[in-house]
């Protein structure tokens, strides 16, 4: 089995002492698979070095796992991280190109900054490496690793969606970014959907075409594409959820609720994950339905994220108001219809809470999977699980049939349906959360990650 090198720009390097229980599920596969073959996971240190030079690449050992991290000038931050990823590749994958803004030195500074990363791994690499690129941040690193000689097999996962092609060509370097892709031996793609869209921008400017067999053409490169929708680790994560009812802060949490119906939403701050909509319907909700007013409260975590981005810092300042507006109107001396938390829990305290949630309300305008709803239905109790709510614009609703499915631009339409999950009767739920459990049971982080290896391989 050959060595296995993963790049990505954040690296979950586990702390002193390991931990893993507490990292992300696709960090937990991706050490698996790295521990299991041997190999290195390089990617950005989260730091700028403040200089015109990043410095020397920071290496750390874990088994049979390598680290490498680089720091990142400010400029280069600036530039390819804030800048280009994500006010270009980010809003325009989610389909805001009203949302882009492009500046001709941050799309040169994203492409050098791939350039630089090539750099850096090339020499770190040995012929029979199987390297594997993750996410919008990295598209053109395989076409320059390509320039610099490497021939190794190269696999791209996309995280994230990928927009049709009206939308993506309103990119100005929408055919560098096509091209860069095509560099690779195999894309992959969260749903069938963002595959279709992928195909529909190569054929739209005769760039390419879908050959058959998951393979397409563009130039006069061949490369694979397939989707491989990313899961969690299922067993792990239900089995913490289980015990998280004990911690300390969920017991609170269930005594400050005092017998409410909890409904959870849990979201970066991003404006692609529906917040002000969400905010909206659970109003909504409450005014409808006058025999849930004090019987129910919504927890929303939402952590900060890219705050150095206008449209996040601005939605920061947009969300708080609106969930205190709504508290003053709807609150009473003895109940807060919304609990607002703006920073990060960790997993196991998320796993208990979704188990003490009747409601997982998960509404995204536009999300690539949304791994919390996965999360939330693995964390259910068997005996008396809750309701997913869950857009039908995130790639989970393709694969979470037991999910009620909302539009989020539909406020209506999603209070009604929280009322609906809300007076679900047991049997319904059990046989709901059962077909997605089975579903998550096969489907997990693992099974993904191998799934998209083996093709890688083949
Ligand atoms: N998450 C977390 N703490 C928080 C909020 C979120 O650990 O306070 C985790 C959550 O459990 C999930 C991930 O962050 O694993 C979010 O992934 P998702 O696909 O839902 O959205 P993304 O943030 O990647 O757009
Ligand atoms: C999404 C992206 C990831 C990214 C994460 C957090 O999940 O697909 O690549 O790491 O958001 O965003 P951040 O900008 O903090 O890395």
């Amino acid at each position: 089995m050959s060595r296995l090198v993963i790049v990505s720009n954040r690296v979950p390097v586990p702390e002193k002492g390991g931990a893993a229980a507490a990292a992300g599920g696709l960090a937990v596969a991706l050490q698996a698979a790295l521990q299991e073959r041997g190999g290195i996971w390089m990617g950005w240190s989260g730091k700028s070095s403040g200089d015109t030079e990043p410095g020397p690449l920071h290496i750390s050992e874990d088994g049979r796992i390598t680290y490498a991290l680089t720091d990142l000038t400010e400029k280069d931050v600036e530039e390819y991280y804030f800048g280009f990823a994500n006010r270009v590749l980010w809003p325009i994958c989610h389909y805001r190109l009203d949302l882009a803004e492009y500046g001709r030195k941050e799309m040169t500074g994203y492409f050098r900054v791939n350039r630089f990363f090539a750099h850096r791994l090339a020499p770190m690499l040995e012929p029979d490496d199987t390297i594997w690129i993750h996410d919008y941040h990295l598209i053109p690193l395989a076409a320059e690793l390509r320039q610099m000689g490497v021939k190794n097999r190269i696999g791209f996962f996309h995280h994230i969606p990928w927009p049709p092609a009206d939308v993506l060509f309103t990119m100005p370097v929408h055919e560098e970014i096509m091209r860069g892709l095509a560099a690779y031996d195999l894309v992959g793609f969260q749903t069938d959907h963002d595959l279709e869209n992928f195909a529909g921008c190569l054929r739209r400017e005769e760039m390419g075409d879908a050959l058959g067999d998951g393979r397409f053409n563009s130039g006069d490169k061949i490369f694979k594409g397939g989707a491989y929708g990313i899961g969690i680790e299922t067993e792990a994560f239900a089995n913490f959820a289980r015990k998280a009812v004990s911690h300390a802060m969920v017991h609170k949490a269930r005594q400050s609720i005092e017998g409410r119906d909890l409904i959870i939403g849990v979201d970066r701050l991003d404006y692609s994950k529906g917040l002000t909509q969400r905010i909206d319907a659970f109003e909504r909700f409450v005014l409808n339905n006058p025999a849930h007013q004090r019987n129910v409260t919504y927890l929303q975590v939402t952590p900060k994220s890219r705050s150095e981005v206008p449209e996040y810092e601005q939605m920061q300042r947009t969300v708080a108001e609106q969930a205190g507006r709504v508290n003053g109107a709807l609150g009473t001396v003895d109940w807060v219809p919304i609990r607002y938390i703006n920073r990060s829990l960790s997993r196991p305290i998320l796993a208990g809470l979704y188990r003490l949630a009747k409601v997982g309300l998960v509404t995204p305008l536009r999300d690539g999977m949304n791994l919390v709803a996965k999360e939330y239905v693995a964390a259910q109790d068997p005996d008396d699980p809750g309701v997913l709510v869950l857009s039908r614009f995130a790639g989970a609703a393709r694969e979470l049939k037991g999910a009620l499915l909302v539009n989020p631009y539909d406020i209506e339409g999603t209070a009604n349906t929280l009322a609906r999950a809300l007076n679900m009767s047991l049997e319904e739920r059990k046989e709901r959360w059962q077909r997605m459990m089975d579903y998550l049971t096969v489907h997990d982080v693992s099974r993904w990650c191998d799934d998209f290896l083996q093709d890688l391989a083949a």
